[in-house]
């Protein structure tokens, strides 16, 4: 079994892979910390708990950050035109729930499960990495203790989503994601590069839906507004970023892998890019050295990958 916290910012994409976790046979889900980006952490947490409560998840859901690691960053608007106003596509969501959150703080959640289970955590981040980041300033030595880090964020060798160098969860708290890529942990970075090409079709999606249980049918209808955003790039369908991280976490042979030290730039025109020194390659000194050698994701079997969502998705 894989001892999976959920660290993300429901979030349409969120959404599914969230369901993903919780169905799969081999995933033992928990804990769900969630973080400001598709919209504020208030929304982003309700957003958790109604689906928590919708889908009947029995993990803890712990709230998290609202701002970025370094403070003094400016806030931006929030995504409204991709996930909608309340983060889950415009459909009904009740203004509060009634479920109890974890006593903690994200971070503090997530240091404390680690220790209870050295060596066993998988943490899948999908949001913004500004809990990793500050659980790692409060207890450094959990990176020892953490079975990996597999996080849905950047772009390698494709251009960026929110600036044509820079995607969405990274560009939203570079400092924070340097701060993980950079720590003695075994990063494993799902990005664009394989995220963008796995699209699937509303007619997928409906398929499921006209299958599955009430659940996948509260899926199909929050993702139509998605759907209808990225009309601009993919053929009446939708890039399911969130959900190739959640699949790595059990089926890593869909996906081909360099290795390499990754730094994200802090500031400038390229604000929130991430570069990967691949290992082998050899530079003048410079300030890859010395750092742990992740994992980045540059190819992926998007057919397979979309088919293991869908039975584990209608596996009710
Ligand atoms: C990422 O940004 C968010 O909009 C999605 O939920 C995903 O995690 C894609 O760039
Ligand atoms: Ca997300």
């Amino acid at each position: 079994m894989h001892k999976v916290i959920y660290d993300t910012d429901p979030g349409v994409d969120d959404a599914m892979a969230l369901l993903f976790l919780h169905r799969h046979p081999e995933i033992d889900l928990i804990g769900i910390t969630t973080v400001f980006g598709n919209a504020s952490v208030e929304t982003t947490t309700r957003n958790a708990l109604f689906l928590k409560r919708e889908w009947d998840i029995p993990a803890p859901v712990a709230k998290g950050a609202s701002v970025t690691i370094d403070a003094a960053r400016a806030e931006r608007e929030w995504p409204a035109m991709v996930h909608g106003d309340n983060g889950l596509g415009n459909i009904e969501v009740p203004h509060t729930i009634d479920l109890p959150l974890d006593s903690r703080p994200a971070h503090r959640f997530i240091i404390d499960t680690v220790r209870a289970n050295p060596g066993e955590v998988r943490l899948v981040a999908v949001g913004r990495m500004t809990n990793l980041a500050m659980a790692l300033k409060e207890d450094p030595e959990i990176a020892g203790l953490v079975k990996d880090v597999v996080i849905m964020g950047g772009n390698f060798y494709v251009p960026g989503n929110v600036s044509p160098v820079a995607e969405a969860n990274i560009h939203g708290d570079p400092e924070a994601a340097d701060i993980v890529m950079t720590a003695p942990w075994k990063v494993v970075v799902i990005g664009l590069d394989v995220t963008s090409i796995t699209t699937m079709s509303r007619s997928y999606l409906g398929a499921m839906a006209a299958k599955g249980d009430g659940a996948v049918k509260l899926l199909d209808g929050l993702s139509q507004h998605y759907i209808d955003f990225y009309t601009h790039a993919v053929d009446d369908g939708m890039m399911v970023h969130d959900s190739c991280a959640a699949v790595y976490v059990v089926a890593p042979e869909l996906f081909t892998t360099i290795t390499g030290a990754v730094r994200v730039v802090c500031g400038g025109i390229a604000d929130g890019q991430t570069v990967v020194k691949p290992d082998g390659r050899r530079f003048p000194p410079g300030d890859w050295d010395g750092l742990p050698s992740q994992i980045v994701a540059t190819g992926i079997e998007s057919q397979k990958v979309l088919e293991l969502i869908r039975d584990t998705l209608l596996r009710a």
